[in-house]
């Protein structure tokens, strides 16, 4: 995880384009949301903050304890107002709640899956 963050300088040029991004996915009316592999949340958060201002629940699935350690500090400085859970384990052994959610964010994880998962 060390080397990811070292080198994720794409986390700015990222969240410089949140802005189009609002703009053009209007996503103003989720209200409930999961991420998977979120890490520390430096994409996730920002995105949440600004395109989906309106989320009232929020699940992240990270099975890195550091980093969902982080994820939990973080969502509690940044997003106070929003129901969080961090569950610390893999997507594939995640029970997802019988819940729809409204949006599942994948954000650089997707490689760390097959075609199975
Ligand atoms: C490259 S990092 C991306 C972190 C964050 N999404 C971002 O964009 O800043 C990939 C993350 O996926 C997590 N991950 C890897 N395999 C996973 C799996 N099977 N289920 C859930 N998360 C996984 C890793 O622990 C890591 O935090």
């Amino acid at each position: 995880m060390d080397s990811w963050y070292d080198h994720a300088d794409e986390v700015d040029i990222v969240t410089a384009s949140l802005n189009e991004v609002r703009t053009t996915l209007h996503l103003e009316d989720v209200k409930s949301c999961v991420a998977v592999g979120s890490g520390h949340g430096s994409i996730e958060l920002p995105f949440l903050q600004l395109c989906m201002p309106n989320v009232l629940e929020f699940t992240a699935v990270e099975p890195d304890l550091e980093s969902a350690a982080a994820m939990s500090k973080n969502l509690a400085e940044r997003l106070p107002n929003v129901v969080s859970v961090v569950c610390q384990e893999m997507v594939q052994q995640w029970r997802d709640p019988d819940q729809p959610v409204d949006a599942v964010l994948l954000f650089h994880v997707l490689y760390y899956l097959n075609a199975q998962h």
